[in-house]
């Protein structure tokens, strides 16, 4: 199953990591970055088809990678070995291996190959494709990095076969955001169904959303915004909470709010179902502190996404005041 993106394929197939040669050209000098929490097994396939002089990049595993120092490595490691604009650059992990590698492809002399080859839930479902790579930077999450689409995505459901459950539900929770904007259909199967028994069809459904959305907006000036949908508060949440929460799990929580009442409701028990959170015990003030940093309270206004019924989502303008108002409405140390 190919999908058609801007400007490169996305091929979703189970067992494609045995068939890497087949389908990305790796007969030149490959960079295949990889973390040490990803089986090593998935970067050395990749390798068996390399050319000669190829080698595995393997960085520290979390989201300290996406880091300038970690960029240096690579760079470094790039540099050293002679790779020139002819060769490419592999990532085989989550997205924080995706969006560093890429970022480093797109400044590697001024821009090289880069195919992606995601192995987490999350990286399947929505890091890997839509062409935004980045670092972190002074706290900031992002804050430095490019638009730069890959050559290819190659999805192998095979590798999740590795993750936790925990990071299998994680991952979900970004599916489960673009069914609640998006996709009635998704949502029903989120909701009645069992999509354990069909991730590959919970991923195409899901790179087709987020597929359809980056066409008509791949800079986010508009229409990618939707895509937000959970992460304004999500992020607020992520900021404070120590590390013990996962993105998807923080998006999930500030999905809630966004809510209307009814559709909030079916969300809720749609994320007990994957085990995922529905309130968090930070300091609200602390996240909305975070959400709304340069915002004054009754001045500025934020653009949030909403979403009254599975598929119909509006864009709105909130004051920080209303914004407060939801997040004391999904923590449970309410101050
Ligand atoms: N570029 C984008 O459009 C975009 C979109 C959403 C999120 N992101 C970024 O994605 C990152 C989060 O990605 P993630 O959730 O994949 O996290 P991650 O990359 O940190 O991976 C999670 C953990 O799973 C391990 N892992 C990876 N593959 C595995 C496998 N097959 N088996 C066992 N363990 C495996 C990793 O070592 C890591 O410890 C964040 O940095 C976020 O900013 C980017």
């Amino acid at each position: 199953m190919i999908i058609k993106a801007q400007g490169y394929d996305i091929l979703i197939e189970k067992g494609s990591l045995s068939k890497a040669g087949e389908y990305l050209d790796l007969n030149r000098r490959v960079i295949i970055v990889t973390d040490d929490g990803v089986p090593g097994k998935y970067a050395q396939a990749v390798l068996a088809f390399c050319g000669g002089g190829s080698f595995i990049k393997t960085v520290p595993q979390g989201e300290g990678s996406k880091s300038f120092g970690t960029l240096q490595d690579i760079l470094k490691a790039m540099t050293e070995a002679g790779l020139t604009r002819s060769d490419c650059a592999v990532a085989v992990g989550g997205g924080v291996v995706g969006d560093l590698t890429g970022f480093a492809a797109s400044i590697y002399m001024r821009g090289i190959d880069f195919y992606n080859i995601p192995t987490t839930m999350l990286s399947q479902i929505d890091s890997s494709v839509g062409g935004k790579t980045a670092i972190n930077f002074l706290g900031l999450k992002n804050i430095i990095g490019a638009f730069y689409r890959p050559k290819k995505v190659m999805i192998d459901e095979n590798t999740l076969s590795t993750l936790t459950l925990r990071q299998i539900n994680n991952g979900l929770a970004e599916s489960i955001k673009m069914a609640t904007t998006s996709d009635p259909e998704l949502f029903d199967l989120f909701e009645s169904g069992n999509p354990y028994d069909v991730p590959g069809t919970v991923i195409e459904k899901s790179l087709r959303i987020k597929n359809e959305v980056v066409s008509k907006d791949e800079k986010e000036k508009g229409l990618r915004r939707v895509l937000n949908f959970g992460h304004t508060i999500g992020h607020g949440i992520e900021a404070n909470c120590e590390g013990k929460l996962y993105h998807g799990e923080c998006v999930a929580i500030g999905m809630l709010p966004m809510c209307s009442d009814s559709l909030r409701a079916r969300l809720s028990a749609v994320l007990e179902k994957y085990n995922l959170p529905t309130s968090c015990d930070i300091d609200a003030a602390k996240i909305s502190e975070a959400v709304l940093h340069d915002k004054k309270s009754n001045g500025d206004s934020i653009t949030a996404v909403c979403a009254d019924e599975p598929g119909k989502f509006r864009f709105i303008s909130m004051k920080p005041d209303d914004f407060r108002e939801k997040i004391n409405s999904i923590t449970e140390n309410r101050k």
